[in-house]
């Protein structure tokens, strides 16, 4: 297990459970820089960032899965390492998991051919650099310190397209800007889990508690001897625990040969229903906090998460808009999802404190030409503010999805892979272009408002 080098260092105990390891970066190099790579190792141990790197033969098996855990991969950049395998398959490996790639040129070597395509263009750093080390560090830093933005696609009207606006513009957002997306199913009716697995497979995995409401409750998924929190609607469980492991929680929609990247789900179960008839308030405080915890945990893995939600307001919709960043409400262009909107800005507003209020943006969803002539502008023109109780005007994305048939539930086929459900990677077909690029306008506007702060509010 040459790659577990440095083992111990990052890792942390907490309340119950087993070790959580701190996420590290994982540096590749060929093996014949060792001096750069001891300074390097050196440099980051000073700025308290836990490393792995391989020694000696290369595990393959062992690099991978640091590199799947790592927060970023640091490639040293050499004569020897642009020969190296090891290196190449370690900046494979990092691309098709979607973490960062940051070089550090440590030679005056020329890259071709693989190292020219996937390499270069993220080279920025170099041992030339008056202080490049301490600029290679400060990068890895904020690597370390960026926030995951978290989303709750919301409205407090049913049928409005949250579930179809989660899965499709999530896709979207990764197959845009790369990276590692978590969807969470928070909707006890778990139609986002049904838009990619079979029944039966979200029934198996709710059957071992792999499953949205490990978020809220310890369960056989924190240990084999630990009773089901879905077997019993009465009882709350409000012992502490570790959050589980990622590899073994969540599933990958872009499986192992699909499109590069990551697209986790975490599925969703009929049971976290239970939530909203429970009346012991104080259990009811601690499993909230057991999920804003556990979203917290998760985010250091994601570069963004996706909250799909139930349109009633319950106990689910406080721990959403508590943990969320951002609301996105879709809203058909009529006046019943308007009303809708209003409601949610009420809940916003009045049910969650000052600091932890998520911003709200509307996006128009399903709109036809004709609807987007009128109710859509007159919208836009602030003719709806006062009916919403808010700036309605002012917190529309400007970006909007059309109505289009490409959009309608088709149920996952047998044998066919997950995300062949994301219009992002659907193939070819009529007016799929049109579709994508509107997608791709709405995750461009998400990632603008995750990165320049708030709007609405
Ligand atoms: N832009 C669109 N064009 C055409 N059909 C759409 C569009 N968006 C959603 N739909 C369809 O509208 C229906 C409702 O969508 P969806 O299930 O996503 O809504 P929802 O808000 O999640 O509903 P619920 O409140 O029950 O969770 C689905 O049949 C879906 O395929
Ligand atoms: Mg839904």
């Amino acid at each position: 297990m040459g790659c577990l080098r440095l083992k111990g260092l990052g890792e942390s105990r907490v309340q119950d459970g087993g070790p959580l390891r701190m996420p590290h970066v994982y540096i590749s190099h060929s093996g014949a820089d060792p001096d750069a790579l001891l300074q390097l190792h050196e440099a980051l141990r000073v700025a308290a960032i836990a490393d792995r790197y391989g020694v000696g033969e290369p595990d393959r098996a062992a690099a991978d899965a640091e590199i799947n855990s790592a927060l970023a991969l640091i490639v040293l950049v050499s004569a020897a390492s642009v020969r190296s395998r090891t290196v190449r398959q370690d900046v494979e490996t990092a691309k098709a998991v979607g973490i960062p790639i940051i070089p550090y040129q440590i030679d005056k070597a020329r890259l071709n051919g693989f190292f020219k395509q996937e390499v270069q263009p993220h080279l920025r750093l170099s041992s030339a650099m008056p202080d490049g080390m301490g600029q290679l560090v400060t990068e890895v830093q904020a690597a370390y310190r960026k926030k995951c933005p978290v989303v709750a696609v919301m409205n407090l009207k049913g049928g409005v397209g949250k579930t179809t606006v989660t899965a499709q513009l999530s896709g979207a957002w990764q197959e845009a800007f790369g990276g590692r997306v978590l969807l969470i199913d928070l909707d006890p009716q778990y139609n986002l889990t049904q838009t990619f697995f079979g029944m039966d497979e979200a029934d198996a995995s709710s059957g071992v508690d792999r499953s949205v409401i490990s978020l809220f409750e310890r369960s056989r998924l924190h240990a084999k001897d630990a009773p089901s929190p879905a077997e019993n609607w009465l009882s709350l469980t409000i012992a502490p625990f570790t959050p589980a492991a990622r590899d073994s929680y969540v599933h990958a929609i872009l499986g192992t040969d699909g499109p590069p990247g990551r697209l986790d789900l975490i599925s969703g179960q009929f049971e976290i229903s239970k939530y909203a008839f429970a009346n012991d308030r104080d259990a009811l405080a601690a499993i909230k906090q057991h999920f804003l915890r556990s979203i917290d945990h998760y985010r250091s893995e994601y570069d963004l998460i996706v909250f799909d939600t139930n349109p009633n307001a319950t106990f689910l919709t406080r721990c959403a808009l508590e943990a969320a960043d951002r609301v996105i409400a879709p809203m058909h262009a009529d006046i019943y999802s308007l009303r809708g909107v209003r409601l949610l800005n009420l809940v916003i507003r009045d049910q969650i404190e000052e600091e932890k209020r998520p911003a709200l943006s509307v996006l128009f969803n399903a709109v036809n030409r004709n609807e987007q002539s009128t109710f859509e502008g007159d919208a836009r023109n602030g003719v709806y503010d006062g009916i919403a109780g808010f700036a309605l005007s002012k917190s529309l994305m400007t970006a909007a999805l059309p109505r289009s048939a490409h959009f309608a539930v088709k149920a996952p086929q047998d044998g066919q892979p997950a995300w062949r459900q994301l219009l992002a990677h659907a193939g070819r077909g009529g007016g799929l272009k049109a579709i994508r690029d509107s997608l791709k306008q709405v995750a461009l506007e998400l990632k603008a408002l995750s990165e320049g702060g708030s709007s609405g509010h």
